[in-house]
C-alpha cells in the first residue's frame, strides 16, 4: 500500500506533540490541497527566491500574508536582511518553475525575463498573481520561521493555478457545486 494512505488510514492517536512523528505529520497535511508560490527577494548576494506553499492570507486591514522558510533557507535569510519580499503565484503551466526554485542555486532564476516591482523585488513572468510586501513580523515557528508581510502591492489576471496535494504539483479544474 502506498506509504501516505498507510499513515491516513492508521488510527488516530491521542498522542502528545513529542510522539507524533514529522512524516506522518507530513503526509497527513499532504491532504490539504494549495496552490504553489515563488518567494522572491533581492539582497547584498542579488536575487534569492524558493518555492512555497506555506502562503496564508492573514489580514483584510491591513493587508497581511504570511509566509513560512525554513530556518537556515537563503531565501528566508535574504528576506531578514531585505525586509521585504514578492509572492509569485504560480499558473498551471509553470510547474517547470515550481522544480527549478527548489534546484540549484545559479540556476532558478537563469533566462527568466524578470521585470522588478517599485522595491526593487524580482518578479517572475507569466504568473498568476504578484504580491509586492514589506515584513511587519518574523515569529518562530518550530524549524521555520513565521514571516508576516504587509501588501502594498498586488495584481492578478485571469488562469488556472498549479496546485500541490499528495507531495506532487499537478493541474486542477474546480467542479463548481451548485
Ligand atoms: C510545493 C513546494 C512547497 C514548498 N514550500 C516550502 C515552504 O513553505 N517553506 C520552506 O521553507 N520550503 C518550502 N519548500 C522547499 C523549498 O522550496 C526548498 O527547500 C528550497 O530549496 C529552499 O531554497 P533556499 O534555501 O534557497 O531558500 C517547498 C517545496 C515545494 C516543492
Amino acid at each position: 500500500m502506498h506509504s501516505v494512505l498507510k499513515c491516513l488510514r492508521a488510527p488516530m492517536r491521542n498522542a502528545n506533540a513529542h510522539e507524533i512523528d514529522p512524516a506522518q505529520f507530513r503526509a497527513a497535511m499532504s491532504a490539504f490541497t494549495t496552490g504553489v508560490a515563488v518567494i522572491t527577494t533581492v539582497s547584498e548576494g542579488g536575487c534569492h527566491g524558493m518555492t512555497a506553499n506555506s502562503l496564508t492570507s492573514v489580514s483584510l486591514d491591513p493587508c497581511l500574508l504570511l509566509v513560512c522558510p525554513r530556518r537556515g533557507s537563503l531565501t528566508g535569510e535574504a528576506i531578514r536582511q531585505r525586509m521585504a519580499f514578492a509572492v509569485n503565484l504560480l499558473a498551471d503551466e509553470q510547474a517547470e518553475i515550481s522544480q527549478r526554485f527548489i534546484g540549484k542555486l545559479d540556476e532558478r532564476f537563469k533566462d527568466l525575463e524578470l521585470a522588478f516591482d517599485h522595491l526593487g523585488l524580482p518578479l517572475l513572468p507569466n504568473c498568476l498573481a504578484h504580491f509586492s510586501c514589506v515584513v511587519r513580523g518574523i515569529h518562530p515557528g518550530g524549524d521555520h520561521d513565521i514571516v508576516v508581510g504587509e501588501v502594498v502591492a498586488c495584481r492578478a489576471r485571469d488562469g488556472e493555478p498549479l496546485v500541490y496535494y499528495r507531495g506532487r504539483v499537478g493541474h486542477h479544474r474546480l467542479q463548481p457545486l451548485g
